[in-house]
């Protein structure tokens, strides 16, 4: 009975602090840097939409299923999985779900601190007004020099793995939640700000149309070697991909925060929550970069150097630019941080459960560790660029390093995680249990969820991998 386990790791003060919290993991990297340059890439309104429809009837069951697993077990994903399946007299081999989660949290994490380490950088050089009055290609050619410079890589990689573990070897309450409560809130008020700024360009009304206006041949189709119109799923599955990683499903680090959740919270509404505010952020990071984009000319495909090449031109050239641009990297790095703590969260925990070290001491050695692996997406951008690591198969052999974890973690790992997650909760659990925790009644919504998660979900990861198979043809 969930009454009587408690999480030695502690809980969260309240109900708001988990919400703040897990919308603090949600909303990350891949709201404001991500989500634009793949809608960009997968030309706009009809990929949004398919996503918006991703996270209804995908991300939010599973979502409610992670919490609801976590709350129950109330231990690291490893431990949770296996007294839980144990529970509903399965196997305890459940518990590889779990080491699948921290291995995937801990290779997003290596390239994630990275990134994120852009976003520190260029506080410093929006600060000093490095941009100001540049021009397009200005801007996109301080953004290659920078990626050029392994040492200036290295060390803003290595500061914010420093400070992300300052955060986790702190603890819940005394770090995690402390953290969040005011980046947050912060973080919304500077979209808005930036948002009005978007406005009074002349690129708004076409970005908006660009975000919000579907195309859907462009999205269902691509012109065939001949000239013919094929089927092309690439856009929608990326969209179901990414549906996961928005909303940090699939590894375990909604589950490790549920597991410090108090009883009696409605799982339901804070999940409703945690997604809308997630889907707000992007749209709004949407809104406020395209208008940019198509004000300044630029290409809405540009990839990852999107966001790092569209908003300092903005800010080279609006009033109290540098201000506004120190801000707004402050608080993409705050996104950043409140993610960066999940993703390692788990591993931590498990470190502390099984190995009896103090949380400091666990905290030191995934993140040295973690850090360590992270060099590899650092080179991977200059002195390795041309490193193939998969050379053997068709997928991978364009694929740098930074690109093949972002691969494996983002498109294989994660819906595979999600898909178990979703089966376990749907076919493994006993009803009865999982009726009881997500306190949702016997009626409509619950069995809704339950179809959900049942069929809806595993099927469409399903389709996933089918699609990956096919792709992943010996070169
Ligand atoms: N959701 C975060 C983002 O959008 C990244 C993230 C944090 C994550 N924790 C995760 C992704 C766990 C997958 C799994 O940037």
């Amino acid at each position: 009975m969930s009454e009587i386990r408690e999480s030695v790791h502690g809980q969260w003060s309240s109900r708001w602090a988990f919400i703040l919290a897990a919308t603090g993991s949600a909303v990350g990297l891949g709201n404001i840097w991500k989500f634009p340059y793949i809608t960009g890439e997968n030309g706009g309104g009809a990929f949004v939409l398919v996503y918006l429809v991703c996270i209804a009837i995908i991300g939010i069951p599973i979502m409610m299923a992670e919490i609801m697993l976590g709350r129950r077990g109330r231990q690291s994903p490893m431990n949770t999985m296996r007294t839980l399946a144990l529970e509903a007299g399965a196997p305890g081999h459940w518990a590889w779900l779990g080491w699948m989660g921290v291995l995937a949290g801990f290779l997003i994490l290596s390239y994630y601190s990275v990134i994120a380490g852009w976003a520190l950088a260029y506080i410093f050089r929006t600060a000093v007004g490095t941009f100001d009055g540049q021009t397009a290609d200005g801007v996109a050619h301080i953004f290659q020099r920078f990626l050029a410079d392994p040492e200036g890589l290295l060390f803003w990689h290595t500061l914010f793995m420093v400070m992300t573990m300052l955060v986790v070897a702190r603890g819940v309450r005394g770090g995690l939640e402390k953290a969040v409560k005011f980046m947050m809130p912060g973080l919304f008020i500077i979209l808005l700000i930036l948002l009005g700024y978007a406005l009074s360009t002349d690129g708004f009304a076409r970005g908006v149309s660009f975000l919000f206006k579907p195309d859907f041949n462009a999205l269902l189709f691509k012109l065939g070697e001949d000239g013919s119109k094929v089927w092309n799923p690439g856009p929608v599955l990326t969209a179901l991909r990414h549906a996961f990683f928005t909303l940090s499903l699939g590894m375990g680090a909604i589950m490790v925060y549920g597991s410090y959740l108090p009883a009696g919270t409605s799982i339901a509404r804070t999940t409703f929550f945690i997604a809308g505010a997630d889907t707000l952020v992007a749209l709004l990071a949407g809104m406020v970069i395209f208008p940019i984009v198509f004000a300044n000319g630029l290409e809405p495909s540009a990839g990852p150097g999107l966001l790092f090449q569209s908003l300092p031109l903005a800010f080279g050239h609006m009033p109290w630019g540098a201000f506004f641009g120190t801000l707004f990297f402050i608080l993409l790095t705050f996104a950043a941080w409140s993610s960066s703590i999940s993703l390692i969260e788990p591993a931590v925990t498990w470190l502390v459960e099984n190995h009896g070290m103090d949380r400091l001491k666990a905290s030191v050695i995934m993140g040295i560790a973690c850090w360590a692996f992270g060099l590899l997406t650092v080179f991977s951008f200059n002195v390795w660029s041309d490193v193939r690591l998969l050379p053997m198969f068709d997928t991978f052999k364009d694929k740098s390093i930074f690109d093949l974890l972002d691969y494996l973690t983002a498109n294989i790992m994660l819906p595979l995680g999600g898909l178990l997650i979703a089966l376990f909760a749907g076919w493994v659990m006993r009803t009865e249990a999982s009726c009881d925790e997500l306190e949702l009644g016997d009626g409509l919504a619950y069995k809704l969820w339950l179809a959900l998660v049942r069929f809806v979900t595993p099927i469409a990861v399903i389709v996933v991998f089918l699609h990956a198979i096919e792709i992943i043809k010996v070169g």
